[in-house]
């Protein structure tokens, strides 16, 4: 029986968030944490998953039935995956999916966008047909899109074609940076943040201020610019300041919490050049930079503040397929 394994590698955003929404660019890396998909084809008309990390087990359907009824949220980007790319090129073989991940769902790392990547690159290739990144990443996107009806693709693009990305919404820009790793320190806040209600949640905050909104996103953006420079000349000093200067604004924006504020402080106060909220915000991860002679300080007092210290390498390989 033919089957194929792909794995592809979460992903942390370094500055731009919720700006990116609204057509600003953002940077975006990827992580040395990795989701694995195997798919193999059956001889019954079925699709099958088996996702124990997400607690799916013997979850079984009739080709015909993909993407209708009731579908576990655990499931839905596989199974909308799997519908979406069997009716574009009229596939008819059962297949079953196997997932497991190097990372837990709740920490904010894209395991949903990283296992869409998988189950497109896996399905391309057992079926033979050649995508290039651009439909590779359109056909992901609108996976997304069809399950959350937000959100920019910058993890998706994160997914697929790994490093450090410079990325406009919808992957209008997708710039890879010259640069070999960013010595990031990663702290999680213990709360699981749900991207489309924070996004949401800055609409309403601005609903009657927008001219504020756009020039918050104006800031951001200049602030990206910037940082994508400094990155490449690893001046980790000032992209500390940018990202100092960059979580002023998204607190602005509202999705900040006091834990969060907290580790940041932490952070900064042990020494780190800078520190911010990175993704969405109202939970999930923070980020912060360091020289080599302060990560333990800073790690110990993000960790004081209530943080679990999550150790990553950034710029990790795009999606793959494995042994
Ligand atoms: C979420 O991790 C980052 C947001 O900018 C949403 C997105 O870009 O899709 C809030």
């Amino acid at each position: 029986m033919k089957k194929i394994i792909v794995s592809a590698p979460g992903k942390l955003m370094l500055f731009g968030e919720h700006a990116v929404v609204y057509g600003h660019p953002c940077l975006v890396t990827a992580v040395n944490q990795r989701m694995y998909v195997r798919v193999e084809i059956l001889d019954e008309e079925q699709f099958q998953l088996d996702a124990k990390d997400v607690k799916i087990k013997n979850y079984k359907k009739y080709l015909s039935q993909l993407g209708k009824g009731e579908i576990p949220d655990a499931a839905k980007f596989v199974e909308v995956a799997v519908k979406n790319f069997y009716e574009k090129f009229r596939l008819r073989n059962g297949i079953k999916v196997t997932t497991y991940s190097e990372f837990s769902f709740q920490i904010g790392f894209g395991s949903s966008s990283a296992i869409t990547v998988c189950i497109i690159k896996a399905l391309a290739e057992l079926f033979n047909i050649k995508l290039s990144n651009k439909e590779f990443f359109d056909f992901s996107y609108r996976v997304v899109l069809d399950i959350q009806g937000k959100g920019s693709g910058f993890d998706i693009a994160a997914a697929i074609y790994g490093g450090t990305l410079y990325f406009q919404s919808g992957g209008k820009i997708i710039h890879p940076l010259a640069i070999h790793s960013l010595p990031l320190i990663v702290g999680y806040s213990g709360i699981k943040a749900d991207t489309v209600s924070l996004i949401n949640r800055v609409r309403d905050k601005f609903a009657k201020n927008n001219k504020r909104f756009q020039e918050v996103c104006a800031e951001i953006e200049i602030i990206v610019r910037r940082s994508r420079q400094e990155i490449e000349r690893a001046n980790w000093k000032i992209v500390g300041e940018l990202m100092n200067r960059n979580q002023k604004l998204l607190s602005e924006l509202g999705i900040s919490t006091s834990k969060l504020d907290d580790m940041i402080a932490a952070a900064i106060s042990h020494g780190a050049y800078g520190a911010k909220i990175s993704g969405a915000g109202g939970g999930d991860c923070m980020i912060a930079l360091a020289s080599e002679d302060n990560i333990k300080s800073v790690e110990r007092a993000i960790t004081r503040a209530g943080g679990r210290i999550i150790p990553v390498e950034t710029n990790a390989k795009g999606v793959k397929y494995e042994k």
